[in-house]
């Protein structure tokens, strides 16, 4: 079966290829359409941005779509970045910025604790959607650490690890990380539907 994936970002692309390898499902990408909408991230929670963007282009696209939403959520912050981590440091989307800001923001604080927060919603063609939810638990690091990955990757070490992100080898990130516990997850609730 045939299943768009909503996204251009080619990390989040990579991680999903690698998740639903063994799938059958033949993905397939916004690239891969002409004219499809870009899709305003302007709802106040990850879900109704994942719902709207996966319901619109499906409808568009007549087909099976899969969206996410993501982002930070740090518990000093009171949540924040959260929905707003991609613009955190304002428009145009500026990952170096962006980790600026929250280190500044984080100076002197004690409490590190965070979390990377994915919903993936699942449209129908017809609009019909349902959404899975996956989280990463770990810490803000104090100093911007490694290369490797995106965003805030260089600054968030998940719990039980030595290594950021931005450190750890891209298959063990991909396997820990809070898109891959959603994707997981989606997978589990929705193989019957999609095979
Ligand atoms: P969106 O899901 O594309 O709207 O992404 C929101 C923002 O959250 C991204 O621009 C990143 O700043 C951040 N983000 C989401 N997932 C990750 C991740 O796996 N690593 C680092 N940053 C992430």
């Amino acid at each position: 079966m045939k299943i768009l994936i909503a996204t251009r970002n080619q990390h989040k692309l990579t991680e999903i290829r690698e998740i639903f390898s063994d799938s059958g499902l033949e993905l397939l990408t916004v690239d891969d359409f002409s004219g499809l909408p870009e899709v305003e991230e302007d709802a106040d929670t990850f879900a109704l941005n994942a719902i709207k963007k996966a319901v619109t282009l499906a409808m568009v696209a007549k087909m099976w779509t899969l969206a996410d939403d993501s982002g930070l959520e740090v518990d000093a912050l009171g949540g924040e970045p959260g929905i707003y981590s991609a613009r955190y440091a304002g428009e145009p989307v500026d990952y170096e910025a962006n980790n600026r800001k929250l280190l500044k923001e984080m100076e002197g604080v004690a409490d590190r604790n965070a979390r990377f927060r994915c919903v993936i919603a699942l449209s129908t063609p017809e609009g019909f959607s349902q959404y899975v939810e996956g989280v990463c638990e770990g810490v803000i690091v104090n100093d911007e650490r490694g290369e490797d990955g995106f965003g805030y990757d260089p600054l968030f070490m998940p719990d039980g690890y030595e290594d950021t992100f931005a450190e750890m080898d891209s298959g063990l990130k991909n396997s820990i990380s809070h898109r891959a516990n959603a994707l997981r997850i989606a997978w589990e609730k929705w193989e019957k539907l999609l095979k």
